[in-house]
């Protein structure tokens, strides 16, 4: 017999284009080379959490919905075990913890829970794309989820420049307006508020208003993705576009994947946006839920409840419950600012060739060499020196990232980062000496 055979031609666009081999790529990387340092994973310490720690917050909400919510046994039981509610169950501590740490006030009925962030920005982006005509806007370089979601569903993502606020706001006005003269609609500008992934930048405090203003002006959506917002060292948070949000400009998408852990694969998407049109005017989440339950039904129930749990074991307070993780966090990424200066700021080979941005916090990093970084030379990397890290041009296709890579300190230990930044400065002067 023969095995069935199908042409990639034949399969969606999507799955020829690199971003969507972005991710599989690293994490196959990575997985080859077990041994190597990686500043590759962007993914959060999991040394604070207890396996015990699952029982405790399984076990919080189910008293929760006993003592507070009134459900009988059985009723807890098809809580945990039947299918749910599409929009989700655990809308009331989302709402909660976002006004605990984000001085966010939003209508639980605004929230639907989602697998992971991920899917959130999936939905919205679905929604959105309406037309051949409707297009996003995004903060160049990107977060790959989003460009990665947007290439599944053909919609295209046009870069908007970057500057010392965070975003190039004369330039996010001129695309907006020069897509419209070319007959598309820009529907809505996709922003990682604080120390993006991938570059560790944050837009200031004066940039958040003009943004929320142009967005009413322009008449446009913002798609806030902030999950790094928490880990924000010793400077003070700035308050988020969604809680300067008076007139539903934004959609916040939310992960629980650094604020909890990722392994509960928890997210959501707030959609406060008046929909007319129907029957009845409805709110965006509702036209979401809709998709989603396309899409994955619901979120499993279990899920949620262990986010639950571990929201109200914390009182929906998650920035003093991450407080041990924040400073840890803080702390690696002094240490890898530091030793990048040792190795690289202060020998006259390197100075002012390899260079570096200093985010005051989050987990990323983005170091400059004076040669070209790509998949080939983060597999030598793994192989001769094993240490992995990100080329950038995983996350945008400007030629000028060809020369800088993003390194990741969340998951690493300060010896581990030291040991890594060593290797690291092995494969610099190898290259360097090369060129
Ligand atoms: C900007 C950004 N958004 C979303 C996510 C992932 O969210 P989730 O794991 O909840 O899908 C990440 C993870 O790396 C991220 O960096």
């Amino acid at each position: 017999m023969v095995a069935t055979r199908i042409r990639l031609d034949d399969l969606h666009q999507s799955l020829t284009d690199p971003v969507l081999s972005s991710m599989n790529f690293l994490n196959e990387i990575a997985e080859r080379y077990p041994n190597a340092i990686s500043f590759a994973a962007g993914r959060p310490f999991s040394g604070v959490h207890d396996t015990e720690d699952l029982h405790l917050d399984l076990d919080a909400y189910v008293a929760y919905l006993k003592d507070q919510k009134s459900l009988s046994n059985d009723q807890v039981r098809n809580t945990l075990f039947q299918y749910g509610p599409t929009k989700g169950i655990i809308q009331e501590l989302i709402a909660r913890q976002l006004a605990t740490d984000e001085n966010v006030q939003i209508d639980p009925a605004s929230v639907v829970v989602t697998v992971g962030c991920q899917e959130a920005v999936f939905l919205v982006l679905r929604a959105l794309r309406a037309t051949e005509s409707d297009i996003l806007l995004a903060v160049s370089p990107t977060y790959v989820g989003a460009t990665g979601a947007a290439r599944m569903l053909e919609m295209p993502v046009v870069p908007v420049r970057s500057d010392a606020k965070g975003i190039d706001l004369t330039d996010l006005v001129h695309q907006i307006r020069s897509a419209r003269s070319s007959g598309l609609r820009p529907r809505a500008c996709y922003v990682v508020t604080d120390f993006a992934n991938p570059t560790g930048a944050s837009l200031t405090a004066e940039a958040r208003v003009e943004l929320v203003e142009i967005a009413s002006r322009e008449d446009i959506l913002i798609i806030e993705d902030n999950p790094y917002a928490m880990f924000n060292g010793s400077t003070t948070r700035i308050p988020s576009l969604k809680s300067l949000d008076t007139n539903h400009r934004v959609v916040q998408v939310g992960s629980f994947a650094k604020s909890c852990f990722p392994g509960a694969r928890i997210g959501y998407a707030v959609a406060d946006q008046v929909v007319t049109g129907a029957d009845r005017p409805g709110i965006l989440a509702d036209e979401l839920a809709k998709l989603k339950s396309m899409i994955t039904v619901n979120t499993s129930p279990v899920a949620q409840a262990m986010v639950a749990g571990h929201l109200l074991r914390h009182d929906c307070n998650l920035a003093k419950a991450n407080q041990q993780s924040k400073i840890r966090y803080a702390r690696n990424l002094e240490g890898l600012l530091r030793g990048l200066e040792r190795r690289f700021g202060t020998d006259d080979t390197f100075r002012g060739k390899v260079t570096w941005n200093s985010p005051l916090g989050g987990f990323f990093v983005v170091v400059t060499v004076p040669f070209q970084v790509d998949d080939h030379v983060l597999e030598h990397s793994a192989e001769d020196h094993q240490v992995l890290w990100t080329p950038l041009r995983h996350f945008y296709d400007d030629p000028s990232a060809a020369n800088q890579l993003r390194l990741s300190c969340s998951d690493l230990t300060n010896e581990e980062i030291e040991m890594g930044l060593d290797r690291l400065a092995g494969l610099v002067n190898e290259q360097v000496s090369r060129s």
